[in-house]
Protein backbone atom coordinates (compact mmCIF):
# COMPACT_ATOMS: atom_id res chain seq x y z
CA UNK A 1 0.00 0.00 0.00
CA UNK A 2 2.69 2.01 1.06
CA UNK A 3 4.51 1.82 -2.62
CA UNK A 4 1.70 1.91 -4.14
CA UNK A 5 0.94 5.53 -2.71
CA UNK A 6 4.32 6.25 -3.24
CA UNK A 7 4.13 5.30 -6.68
CA UNK A 8 1.21 7.50 -7.51
CA UNK A 9 2.86 10.73 -5.73
CA UNK A 10 5.76 9.83 -8.07
CA UNK A 11 3.45 9.82 -11.43
CA UNK A 12 1.76 12.46 -10.24
CA UNK A 13 4.91 14.17 -10.31
CA UNK A 14 5.81 13.33 -13.29
CA UNK A 15 2.37 14.60 -15.11
CA UNK A 16 2.96 17.54 -13.30
CA UNK A 17 7.05 18.14 -15.11
CA UNK A 18 5.33 17.10 -18.88
CA UNK A 19 3.69 20.38 -19.16
CA UNK A 20 7.17 22.30 -17.95
CA UNK A 21 8.99 20.52 -20.30
CA UNK A 22 7.15 20.64 -23.37
CA UNK A 23 6.44 24.06 -23.05
CA UNK A 24 10.30 24.92 -24.02
CA UNK A 25 10.86 27.54 -26.24
CA UNK A 26 9.20 30.57 -26.51
CA UNK A 27 7.38 29.56 -23.22
CA UNK A 28 10.49 29.95 -21.58
CA UNK A 29 12.51 28.05 -18.15
CA UNK A 30 13.05 31.29 -16.31
CA UNK A 31 12.14 31.60 -12.67
CA UNK A 32 10.55 35.01 -13.60
CA UNK A 33 8.67 33.44 -15.66
CA UNK A 34 7.08 31.48 -12.21
CA UNK A 35 7.79 27.94 -13.78
CA UNK A 36 3.75 28.25 -14.66
CA UNK A 37 4.29 28.73 -18.24
CA UNK A 38 0.76 28.90 -19.24
CA UNK A 39 0.99 30.84 -22.44
CA UNK A 40 4.31 32.13 -23.93
CA UNK A 41 6.64 34.39 -22.59
CA UNK A 42 5.13 38.47 -22.15
CA UNK A 43 6.47 41.26 -22.39
CA UNK A 44 5.53 44.87 -21.80
CA UNK A 45 7.51 48.00 -23.19
CA UNK A 46 7.24 51.25 -21.96
CA UNK A 47 8.25 54.20 -23.70
CA UNK A 48 8.01 58.13 -23.00
CA UNK A 49 6.43 59.46 -25.73
CA UNK A 50 6.29 59.21 -29.53
CA UNK A 51 6.89 62.77 -30.32
CA UNK A 52 10.51 62.09 -30.98
CA UNK A 53 11.43 59.94 -33.92
CA UNK A 54 13.80 57.78 -31.90
CA UNK A 55 11.53 56.47 -29.17
CA UNK A 56 9.02 55.13 -32.13
CA UNK A 57 11.75 53.24 -33.86
CA UNK A 58 13.25 51.95 -30.60
CA UNK A 59 10.01 50.68 -29.87
CA UNK A 60 8.70 49.01 -33.29
CA UNK A 61 12.36 47.69 -33.37
CA UNK A 62 12.14 46.17 -29.98
CA UNK A 63 9.06 44.79 -30.43
CA UNK A 64 9.64 43.25 -33.80
CA UNK A 65 12.53 41.68 -32.70
CA UNK A 66 10.94 40.51 -29.40
CA UNK A 67 8.23 39.09 -31.42
CA UNK A 68 10.45 36.96 -33.77
CA UNK A 69 10.90 35.03 -30.66
CA UNK A 70 7.60 33.97 -30.37
CA UNK A 71 6.77 36.22 -27.22
CA UNK A 72 4.06 38.07 -26.32
CA UNK A 73 4.67 41.93 -26.91
CA UNK A 74 2.40 44.94 -25.32
CA UNK A 75 4.13 48.13 -26.48
CA UNK A 76 2.81 51.42 -24.93
CA UNK A 77 3.64 55.01 -25.18
CA UNK A 78 3.48 57.55 -21.98
CA UNK A 79 2.53 61.30 -24.20
CA UNK A 80 5.65 62.61 -21.88
CA UNK A 81 3.25 61.96 -18.63
CA UNK A 82 4.99 60.08 -15.64
CA UNK A 83 1.59 59.04 -14.37
CA UNK A 84 0.60 58.17 -17.63
CA UNK A 85 3.59 55.69 -17.53
CA UNK A 86 3.27 54.67 -13.94
CA UNK A 87 -0.04 53.31 -14.55
CA UNK A 88 0.56 51.63 -18.00
CA UNK A 89 3.77 49.64 -16.36
CA UNK A 90 1.57 48.61 -13.44
CA UNK A 91 -1.10 47.46 -15.98
CA UNK A 92 1.54 45.43 -17.45
CA UNK A 93 2.09 44.05 -14.32
CA UNK A 94 -1.16 43.06 -13.93
CA UNK A 95 -1.79 41.56 -17.05
CA UNK A 96 0.87 39.19 -16.45
CA UNK A 97 4.11 40.87 -18.25
CA UNK A 98 7.06 38.99 -16.74
CA UNK A 99 9.79 41.30 -18.65
CA UNK A 100 8.99 45.40 -18.40
CA UNK A 101 11.22 47.10 -20.55
CA UNK A 102 11.21 50.67 -19.00
CA UNK A 103 12.23 54.42 -21.21
CA UNK A 104 11.57 56.65 -17.91
CA UNK A 105 10.35 59.65 -18.91
CA UNK A 106 11.37 60.38 -15.08
CA UNK A 107 13.60 58.03 -13.64
CA UNK A 108 13.25 58.80 -10.12
CA UNK A 109 9.38 59.16 -10.60
CA UNK A 110 8.96 55.35 -12.49
CA UNK A 111 10.79 53.59 -9.23
CA UNK A 112 7.56 53.02 -7.67
CA UNK A 113 6.02 51.33 -10.79
CA UNK A 114 8.87 49.20 -11.54
CA UNK A 115 8.78 47.98 -7.63
CA UNK A 116 5.38 47.35 -7.62
CA UNK A 117 6.01 45.19 -11.31
CA UNK A 118 9.01 43.65 -9.44
CA UNK A 119 6.21 42.39 -6.56
CA UNK A 120 4.47 40.97 -9.16
CA UNK A 121 7.26 39.00 -10.61
CA UNK A 122 8.10 41.13 -13.07
CA UNK A 123 12.28 41.28 -14.02
CA UNK A 124 12.76 44.92 -15.27
CA UNK A 125 15.17 46.09 -17.98
CA UNK A 126 15.83 50.25 -17.68
CA UNK A 127 16.17 50.99 -21.54
CA UNK A 128 18.04 53.96 -22.44
CA UNK A 129 17.44 55.98 -19.29
CA UNK A 130 18.29 54.34 -15.66
CA UNK A 131 15.54 54.21 -13.18
CA UNK A 132 16.69 55.46 -10.11
CA UNK A 133 16.96 54.42 -6.24
CA UNK A 134 15.49 51.34 -6.29
CA UNK A 135 16.39 48.05 -5.98
CA UNK A 136 13.43 46.77 -8.71
CA UNK A 137 15.94 47.43 -11.60
CA UNK A 138 17.50 44.05 -12.61
CA UNK A 139 19.77 45.26 -16.51
CA UNK A 140 20.44 48.47 -17.96
CA UNK A 141 20.79 48.81 -21.78
CA UNK A 142 22.10 51.88 -23.35
CA UNK A 143 24.80 53.55 -24.99
CA UNK A 144 27.97 55.43 -23.17
CA UNK A 145 26.10 58.59 -21.73
CA UNK A 146 29.12 60.32 -21.24
CA UNK A 147 30.58 59.57 -24.17
CA UNK A 148 27.86 61.29 -26.19
CA UNK A 149 28.60 64.88 -24.38
CA UNK A 150 32.49 63.85 -24.68
CA UNK A 151 31.92 64.04 -29.00
CA UNK A 152 30.18 66.64 -28.52
CA UNK A 153 32.63 68.78 -26.95
CA UNK A 154 35.15 67.65 -28.89
CA UNK A 155 33.23 68.89 -31.73
CA UNK A 156 33.28 72.34 -30.51
CA UNK A 157 36.84 71.55 -29.70
CA UNK A 158 37.48 70.90 -33.38
CA UNK A 159 35.42 72.96 -35.25
CA UNK A 160 36.94 76.26 -32.72
CA UNK A 161 40.70 74.92 -33.51
CA UNK A 162 41.04 75.35 -29.51
CA UNK A 163 43.67 72.25 -29.53
CA UNK A 164 45.95 74.43 -31.83
CA UNK A 165 45.92 77.07 -29.39
CA UNK A 166 43.13 79.37 -30.87
CA UNK A 167 42.81 81.96 -28.39
CA UNK A 168 39.62 83.16 -28.77
CA UNK A 169 37.37 84.24 -26.90
CA UNK A 170 34.54 82.38 -28.14
CA UNK A 171 31.17 82.70 -27.31
CA UNK A 172 29.70 79.51 -26.40
CA UNK A 173 26.27 78.58 -24.96
CA UNK A 174 25.05 75.76 -22.82
CA UNK A 175 22.34 73.58 -22.56
CA UNK A 176 21.73 69.85 -21.01
CA UNK A 177 18.71 67.82 -20.69
CA UNK A 178 15.68 66.86 -18.72
CA UNK A 179 16.37 67.38 -15.16
CA UNK A 180 14.62 64.42 -14.81
CA UNK A 181 16.87 62.29 -17.25
CA UNK A 182 19.60 60.84 -15.01
CA UNK A 183 21.66 60.92 -19.02
CA UNK A 184 21.63 64.59 -19.18
CA UNK A 185 23.84 64.71 -15.89
CA UNK A 186 26.17 62.14 -17.49
CA UNK A 187 25.91 64.04 -20.79
CA UNK A 188 26.79 66.83 -19.01
CA UNK A 189 30.13 65.81 -17.40
CA UNK A 190 31.15 64.67 -20.81
CA UNK A 191 30.86 67.76 -22.49
CA UNK A 192 32.20 69.73 -19.46
CA UNK A 193 34.91 67.79 -19.29
CA UNK A 194 36.10 68.77 -22.81
CA UNK A 195 35.05 72.03 -22.78
CA UNK A 196 35.21 73.22 -19.03
CA UNK A 197 39.28 73.46 -19.13
CA UNK A 198 38.74 76.43 -22.02
CA UNK A 199 35.90 77.89 -19.67
CA UNK A 200 38.20 77.98 -16.72
CA UNK A 201 41.24 79.64 -18.67
CA UNK A 202 38.75 82.63 -20.59
CA UNK A 203 39.19 80.71 -24.05
CA UNK A 204 35.44 80.39 -23.74
CA UNK A 205 32.70 82.22 -22.32
CA UNK A 206 29.07 82.32 -22.78
CA UNK A 207 27.63 85.83 -22.94
CA UNK A 208 24.36 84.79 -21.02
CA UNK A 209 26.57 83.72 -18.33
CA UNK A 210 24.46 80.38 -17.93
CA UNK A 211 27.29 78.24 -17.32
CA UNK A 212 26.93 76.09 -14.12
CA UNK A 213 29.38 76.51 -11.28
CA UNK A 214 29.77 72.70 -11.28
CA UNK A 215 28.81 69.59 -13.12
CA UNK A 216 26.19 68.76 -10.28
CA UNK A 217 24.45 71.94 -11.06
CA UNK A 218 23.34 70.85 -14.72
CA UNK A 219 19.65 71.05 -14.16
CA UNK A 220 20.48 74.77 -14.15
CA UNK A 221 20.99 74.61 -17.52
CA UNK A 222 18.14 71.83 -18.37
CA UNK A 223 16.00 71.92 -21.03
CA UNK A 224 12.69 70.11 -19.67
CA UNK A 225 11.68 67.02 -21.08
CA UNK A 226 14.40 68.33 -23.95
CA UNK A 227 12.06 69.86 -25.75
CA UNK A 228 12.50 71.29 -28.69
CA UNK A 229 10.03 74.06 -28.24
CA UNK A 230 11.77 75.11 -25.02
CA UNK A 231 15.03 74.98 -26.05
CA UNK A 232 13.59 77.54 -29.05
CA UNK A 233 12.54 79.20 -26.29
CA UNK A 234 15.73 79.80 -24.07
CA UNK A 235 17.74 80.15 -27.28
CA UNK A 236 15.24 82.64 -28.01
CA UNK A 237 16.17 84.88 -24.88
CA UNK A 238 19.52 84.18 -24.92
CA UNK A 239 20.23 85.86 -28.67
CA UNK A 240 17.89 88.66 -27.97
CA UNK A 241 18.94 89.52 -24.54
CA UNK A 242 22.91 88.63 -25.71
CA UNK A 243 23.71 88.51 -29.23
CA UNK A 244 21.32 90.87 -30.87
CA UNK A 245 23.90 93.91 -31.22
CA UNK A 246 26.36 91.82 -33.94
CA UNK A 247 27.95 89.99 -31.14
CA UNK A 248 29.17 86.37 -33.16
CA UNK A 249 27.67 83.28 -30.99
CA UNK A 250 30.41 81.02 -32.07
CA UNK A 251 28.95 77.75 -31.00
CA UNK A 252 25.81 76.29 -28.88
CA UNK A 253 25.95 73.17 -26.95
CA UNK A 254 22.59 71.76 -28.12
CA UNK A 255 22.02 68.22 -25.95
CA UNK A 256 20.28 66.68 -28.57
CA UNK A 257 18.50 67.09 -31.94
CA UNK A 258 15.03 68.34 -30.49
CA UNK A 259 16.75 71.43 -29.14
CA UNK A 260 19.22 71.70 -32.05
CA UNK A 261 16.55 72.25 -33.81
CA UNK A 262 14.66 74.73 -31.41
CA UNK A 263 18.27 76.43 -32.06
CA UNK A 264 17.96 76.52 -35.63
CA UNK A 265 14.83 78.27 -35.38
CA UNK A 266 16.40 80.51 -33.04
CA UNK A 267 19.03 80.89 -35.58
CA UNK A 268 16.94 81.57 -38.35
CA UNK A 269 14.80 84.14 -36.45
CA UNK A 270 17.13 86.10 -35.50
CA UNK A 271 17.80 86.92 -39.02
CA UNK A 272 22.16 86.20 -39.12
CA UNK A 273 23.95 85.23 -41.88
CA UNK A 274 25.79 82.86 -40.37
CA UNK A 275 25.08 79.83 -38.44
CA UNK A 276 27.41 78.63 -35.03
CA UNK A 277 28.22 75.29 -34.74
CA UNK A 278 25.42 73.74 -33.56
CA UNK A 279 25.79 70.36 -31.77
CA UNK A 280 22.92 67.19 -31.65
CA UNK A 281 21.89 63.74 -30.78
CA UNK A 282 20.04 61.29 -32.14
CA UNK A 283 20.59 61.30 -36.13
CA UNK A 284 16.82 62.21 -36.59
CA UNK A 285 15.71 62.93 -40.37
CA UNK A 286 14.95 66.08 -40.20
CA UNK A 287 18.39 66.70 -37.88
CA UNK A 288 20.10 64.79 -40.84
CA UNK A 289 18.55 66.89 -43.72
CA UNK A 290 19.76 70.16 -41.71
CA UNK A 291 23.78 68.72 -41.65
CA UNK A 292 23.52 68.19 -45.06
CA UNK A 293 21.82 71.83 -45.70
CA UNK A 294 24.68 73.32 -43.21
CA UNK A 295 22.61 74.49 -40.36
CA UNK A 296 22.90 72.06 -37.90
CA UNK A 297 26.76 71.09 -38.01
CA UNK A 298 26.69 67.44 -36.00
CA UNK A 299 24.76 64.81 -34.02
CA UNK A 300 25.61 61.78 -31.99
CA UNK A 301 24.29 58.60 -33.54
CA UNK A 302 23.37 56.51 -31.72
CA UNK A 303 21.79 53.30 -33.46
CA UNK A 304 18.97 52.46 -31.58
CA UNK A 305 18.74 49.01 -33.70
CA UNK A 306 21.59 47.88 -31.94
CA UNK A 307 20.18 48.90 -28.70
CA UNK A 308 16.65 47.27 -29.69
CA UNK A 309 18.83 43.84 -30.31
CA UNK A 310 21.26 43.93 -27.23
CA UNK A 311 18.18 44.33 -24.84
CA UNK A 312 16.03 42.04 -26.75
CA UNK A 313 18.87 38.76 -26.66
CA UNK A 314 19.67 39.99 -23.05
CA UNK A 315 15.64 38.96 -22.38
CA UNK A 316 16.25 36.50 -24.67
CA UNK A 317 19.43 34.93 -22.16
CA UNK A 318 16.79 35.04 -19.14
CA UNK A 319 13.85 33.38 -20.65
CA UNK A 320 16.49 30.51 -21.68
CA UNK A 321 17.80 30.25 -18.29
CA UNK A 322 21.27 32.00 -19.67
CA UNK A 323 22.90 34.46 -17.68
CA UNK A 324 23.08 37.70 -20.00
CA UNK A 325 25.96 39.32 -21.14
CA UNK A 326 26.27 42.46 -19.42
CA UNK A 327 29.50 43.69 -18.56
CA UNK A 328 29.47 46.50 -17.11
CA UNK A 329 27.32 48.07 -14.20
CA UNK A 330 25.80 51.41 -13.21
CA UNK A 331 25.01 53.10 -9.65
CA UNK A 332 21.36 54.25 -9.47
CA UNK A 333 21.99 55.47 -6.20
CA UNK A 334 20.32 51.65 -4.73
CA UNK A 335 22.41 48.95 -6.39
CA UNK A 336 25.25 48.80 -8.98
CA UNK A 337 22.64 47.95 -11.61
CA UNK A 338 24.17 45.58 -14.00
CA UNK A 339 24.69 47.18 -17.52
CA UNK A 340 25.25 47.04 -21.10
CA UNK A 341 26.78 50.45 -22.78
CA UNK A 342 26.91 50.64 -26.54
CA UNK A 343 28.86 53.43 -28.43
CA UNK A 344 27.84 56.19 -30.02
CA UNK A 345 29.35 57.86 -32.96
CA UNK A 346 29.70 61.76 -34.35
CA UNK A 347 28.21 61.89 -37.15
CA UNK A 348 28.80 65.69 -39.83
CA UNK A 349 28.40 66.44 -43.04
CA UNK A 350 31.38 64.05 -44.02
CA UNK A 351 30.36 61.31 -42.59
CA UNK A 352 26.66 60.97 -42.48
CA UNK A 353 25.96 59.20 -45.88
CA UNK A 354 28.69 56.99 -44.55
CA UNK A 355 27.85 56.33 -41.33
CA UNK A 356 24.07 56.49 -41.73
CA UNK A 357 22.49 56.04 -45.05
CA UNK A 358 25.25 53.62 -46.44
CA UNK A 359 24.29 51.75 -43.46
CA UNK A 360 20.17 51.91 -43.96
CA UNK A 361 19.71 54.06 -40.85
CA UNK A 362 17.89 56.37 -42.99
CA UNK A 363 16.97 56.77 -46.55
CA UNK A 364 19.04 58.95 -48.83
CA UNK A 365 15.73 59.95 -49.91
CA UNK A 366 14.76 60.94 -45.96
CA UNK A 367 18.07 62.79 -45.31
CA UNK A 368 17.70 64.89 -48.50
CA UNK A 369 20.22 64.09 -50.56
C1 LIG B 1 18.07 60.03 -24.77
C2 LIG B 1 18.29 60.86 -26.00
C3 LIG B 1 17.04 61.66 -26.32
C4 LIG B 1 16.51 62.37 -25.10
C5 LIG B 1 15.16 62.99 -25.36
C6 LIG B 1 17.62 60.90 -23.65
O1 LIG B 1 17.44 60.17 -22.50
O2 LIG B 1 19.26 59.35 -24.43
O3 LIG B 1 18.61 60.01 -27.08
O4 LIG B 1 17.30 62.62 -27.28
O5 LIG B 1 16.40 61.49 -24.02
O6 LIG B 1 14.16 62.08 -25.57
Amino acid sequence: MKKLVKGIALAAAAAMIVPLAACGGARGGDSANGGKSSGPVTIGISMPEQQLERWQIDGTNLKKQLESYGYKVTLQYADGKTDLQSSQIQNMANQGAKYIVIASIDGTATGAAAEQAASNGAKIIAYDRLIMNTDAVDYYTTFSLTEVGKLQGEYIEKKLGLKEGKKGPFNVELMSGSPTDNNAKYYYEGAWSVLGPYFKSGVLQSKSGKVPKSTADYQSIGIDNWDRQKGQAEMENRINSFYNNGTKLDAVLAPNDAIALGTVNAVESAGWNYYPVITGQDAEKANVRAIFQGKQSMTVYKDTRKLAKTTAELIKDLVDGKKPKAKDTFDNGKKKVPSTLLTPISVDKENAKQELVDSGYITAKDAGI
